[in-house]
Formats: C-alpha cells, sequence, structure tokens
C-alpha cells in the first residue's frame, strides 16, 4: 500500500481555494516537509489531484473538488478548513474510505462574541441609535435588559456550546437542542431533542442557529417553526444559509410574527443586491463573516499543520468528521 511509502518521502498537498482569496497564508513551517500545489479553479484542480496525498480545502462553497474527483488517484486524507462540511461530502467522498477532516475550534470563540454583539444591538436599540445620529436626530428611548432573558440554541456542538458560555457570562438563561437531548450539561441548562423544537421555541427570547447543514437540517426553519416563536423573539442564523426557508422568514417578519432576524448565512451567497431582506425592518445582514476574526486564515493553517504531523506521524487525526452524519459528532 503506498500509504506508509507516501508519508516517508514527501507528500503533495493540493490546496483548493478561491481566485479571491488565493493560497492559504501560514503554510512556510511545511515547505521543506511537502510539496505543496495551490489551486484557484476547476482545471488546475483537474491538473493537479492526480498526483495530491492531501487535498487542504479552503473555500467552503466548492462545487470543483466533486468534478475532479474521478482523477483522485491516491488521495489519503481530506481537509476542510471550515467547520461545515456540506459542500465537499459529495457521494463518491462519502462513500470512499478517504477520511474529512475539518476546521471544529477555530470559530467557537471569535462566533460567540459576535453572538452576543448581535443579542446586545437588538436590546440596546444599536441599529437605530445609527440611524438617529446619521440624521443628527436626538431621540431619547428606553433599551432592554439581556439579563435573564431565554435563549435558545440550536446545535450544541462545538460553537453552540461556546455561544452558550459567552451568553450564560453575560447573565442569559441559556437552553441548547441537539439531535439527541443530554441528562445533564454543563453550560446549557438543558440540551433537548430536536423533536422537542416547537415548544421550546415559543419560550425563546432569542432563537440561535447553530447546526451544520445536513439533510435533516435543511429547511428546519421554516413557516411552522416562526410561527411557533413569540412575536417579541428575535432569530439569529450564523449555521448555514440553507437551515432556513428564506420566504417563510420574509413572511414572518413581515407579519410581525418575530421581532428581528440577524442573518449572517443565507440560502444565496452573495445575497442578491435587490433582495427584500436587505431593507426589511429588525433584519440585520452580515456578509458570512461571524467567525471571520483577523488571522483566521493563518490559524486555520496552523490547525492544518498540527493534522498534517499527526498524519506524518501516522497517529489519529483530529476532527474527523462523521462523512455520513455531516458534522464530527461530540464523544458521549
Ligand atoms: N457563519 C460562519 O462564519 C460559520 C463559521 C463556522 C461554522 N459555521 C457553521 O456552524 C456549524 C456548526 O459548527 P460546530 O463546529 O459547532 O459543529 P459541531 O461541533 O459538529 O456541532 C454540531 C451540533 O449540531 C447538532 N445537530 C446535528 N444535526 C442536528 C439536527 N438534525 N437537529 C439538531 N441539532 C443537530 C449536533 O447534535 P449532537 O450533539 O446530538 O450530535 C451538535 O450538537 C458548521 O457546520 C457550519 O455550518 C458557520
Amino acid at each position: 500500500m503506498t500509504m506508509k511509502s507516501s508519508r516517508d518521502a514527501q507528500p503533495v498537498i493540493v490546496t483548493v481555494s478561491t481566485p479571491e482569496d488565493g493560497p492559504p497564508p501560514g503554510l512556510e513551517p511545511i515547505a521543506d516537509q511537502a510539496r505543496i500545489v495551490h489551486t484557484t479553479d476547476a482545471e488546475a484542480l483537474r491538473g493537479a489531484i492526480g498526483e495530491a496525498d492531501i487535498l487542504m480545502v479552503t473555500d467552503f462553497r466548492t462545487t470543483i473538488v466533486r468534478d475532479a474527483w474521478a482523477g483522485a488517484a491516491k488521495v489519503q486524507w481530506v481537509h476542510a478548513t471550515s467547520a461545515g462540511v456540506d459542500a465537499i461530502l459529495f457521494p463518491e467522498l462519502v462513500d470512499s474510505d478517504v477520511p474529512v477532516t475539518n476546521a471544529r475550534g477555530i470559530f467557537d470563540r471569535p462566533i460567540a462574541e459576535y453572538v452576543l454583539g448581535l443579542i446586545l444591538a437588538y436590546a440596546k436599540d444599536l441599529p437605530h441609535t445609527l440611524d438617529l445620529q446619521r440624521a443628527h436626530h436626538w431621540k431619547h428611548r428606553d433599551t432592554e435588559r439581556i439579563e435573564g432573558r431565554q435563549v435558545l440554541v440550536v446545535g450544541a456542538g462545538s460553537i453552540g456550546r461556546a455561544i452558550a458560555r459567552m451568553l450564560n457570562a453575560a447573565g442569559m438563561q441559556v437552553t441548547g437542542v441537539a439531535r439527541h437531548a443530554r441528562e445533564q450539561d454543563a453550560d446549557f441548562r438543558a440540551v433537548h431533542a430536536v423533536e422537542s423544537l416547537p415548544g421550546l421555541l415559543a419560550e425563546a427570547d432569542y432563537v440561535v442557529v447553530a447546526t451544520p447543514l445536513t439533510p435533516q437540517t435543511r429547511g428546519l426553519f421554516d413557516r411552522e417553526a416562526f410561527g411557533c416563536m413569540k412575536p417579541s423573539a428575535r432569530f439569529i442564523n450564523i449555521g448555514r444559509g440553507p437551515i432556513v426557508k428564506t420566504a417563510d422568514l420574509l413572511e414572518a417578519l413581515r407579519a410581525e410574527a418575530i421581532a428581528g432576524a440577524a442573518l449572517d448565512v443565507f440560502e444565496q451567497e452573495p445575497l442578491p443586491a435587490d433582495h427584500p431582506l436587505w431593507d426589511t425592518p429588525g433584519v440585520i445582514v452580515s456578509a458570512h463573516m461571524a467567525g471571520d476574526f483577523l488571522g483566521w486564515r493563518e490559524a486555520l493553517s496552523a490547525q492544518f499543520i498540527d493534522n498534517f504531523q499527526r498524519w506524518r506521524r501516522g497517529e489519529p487525526l483530529q476532527n474527523i468528521v462523521d462523512k455520513r452524519r455531516g458534522y464530527v459528532p461530540v464523544k458521549e
């Protein structure tokens, strides 16, 4: 088998990035341990994939890996520098023996900070304050407190747990939702099974989506789900756009069935300039950036390098994705 010999020899790492992002920074420490080939388009990947031992995929929306996969003669490991791996879990890779790892952990705390910022923006009416400032208009208002408010975090994984810790520290009451209920949890008041979602939605002041996109979570937030929420509740999605049926969300916002939606991810990205969400009252739009702190690309490369050294030593890789579930399952 080629596995041992290619680990001893200089393996070939092929990176897959968008032309806009370009090659990942921070791989210099392994420049003498591997031959690194950067690709940013389908043609280059098709040309390089045949010699690849490892694929490092930094484009979390990529479709070109699937297109080129038939030529992947000796790929032993695919690493995604994202937490969400929905785009690369195509059937040929899922059915293969090739392990997929992801960037679980890197985005946890930054996203938690972002979610706290969004909650404070709503509670303290900051978007309105900025509008008034631009209009040079002095207008006193009373604002909401966040202490004691109920937050439902749907997706009690690595990111969801960091969100819970952050919001607990701010005095909020945080409940989690996962595939399965857990008896006791250090960070959530309770973790309920997703089947209990309708009743839980009815209690929440803020609903935060932090699940991966899987066949089970696609469209999870639809008319029925929004119909369960309180008219005063705000919805925050930092997971993936297709977890939400956008038309149903728009309908709920227009009918004032919910009070607001802060959206970092969308069914269609970039959100088209003429999309109604931009101008819908109570909506905060951001450009899929909730986890992207200054230095994040270098942090992702450092995480990859750590796993690469494990791979070279023949040790178990970190963050192995359960390719059928679509994420890295929590050890129970
Ligand atoms: N906006 C951004 O910039 C950004 C950045 C990074 C990541 N993300 C998104 O965040 C997602 C979560 O990342 P993570 O690292 O926290 O993942 P993770 O650690 O793998 O956790 C996933 C959690 O989701 C739960 N889950 C899975 N399927 C579910 C279902 N059908 N119903 C309810 N809960 C379900 C899991 O439940 P169990 O524990 O019961 O298995 C687990 O608690 C990623 O997949 C990615 O899409 C977004």
